[in-house]
């Protein structure tokens, strides 16, 4: 099948996720490709879509958004998975207990799921290169508050993104085979 894994990438880490993805969905035998979401072109083409998006200050970017939105119809149709990255840092819960994916769930996407059904949404550890940062991020990141949240460093877990995306290859045959196929 043909798939698209678009993507919205401010510093470079959710677009590298995103080109894993695609590798690891050719592997496993479809036709997938890694684009930037504004760079997406025509959708007719495409059978499933893969979008993810960076998050930042509790949203998806912008370009992202208006490209779910704007495609909903189309995108309702499809297959559709959607990954976040962001979180920094290696725990999966808090000093509270709480859920560190969960929490950062970006606010947009209960209105994705109202608008496009997507098959699941996942939350990958992300990426902060301070080298990369602009002068306001490197000012927010001043901040006592900001400091704890935003750690320097590389945490994506690329055996937990490849699996990820190993787990989409194989709904995606199920899609191909059809309900036909599925039967006893
Ligand atoms: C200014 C700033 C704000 C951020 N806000 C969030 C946030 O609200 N939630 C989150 O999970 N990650 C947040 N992050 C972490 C980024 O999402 C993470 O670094 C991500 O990997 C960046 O992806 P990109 O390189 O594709 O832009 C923030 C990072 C920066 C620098």
């Amino acid at each position: 099948m043909s798939i698209l894994v678009g993507y919205a990438s401010k510093h470079g880490a959710t677009r590298e996720i995103a080109e894993r993805i695609a590798e690891v969905l050719t592997l496993a035998g479809q036709h997938a490709q890694a684009r930037p979401v504004q760079k997406a072109g025509d959708l007719g083409g495409y059978e499933g879509f893969v979008i993810g998006s960076a998050a930042y200050l509790g949203h998806w970017r912008k370009d992202a958004t208006a490209f779910v939105m704007s495609n909903r119809d189309l995108l309702s149709r499809r297959p559709v998975w959607l990954f976040s990255t962001g979180p920094l840092g290696t725990q999966d819960t808090d000093a509270n207990g709480v859920d560190v994916r969960a929490a950062a769930e970006p606010k947009d996407i209960p209105g994705f799921r109202e608008a496009i059904h997507p098959r699941d949404h996942h939350v990958f550890f992300g990426a902060l290169d301070p080298g990369k940062l602009t002068f306001a991020e490197k000012t927010l990141r001043k901040l006592p508050a900001a400091r704890a949240i935003m750690p320097e460093g590389d945490f994506r877990d690329w055996a937990e993104i490849e699996d990820w995306a190993r787990s989409i290859g194989q709904q995606l045959t199920q899609v191909d085979a059809g309900p036909a196929a599925a039967a006893p």
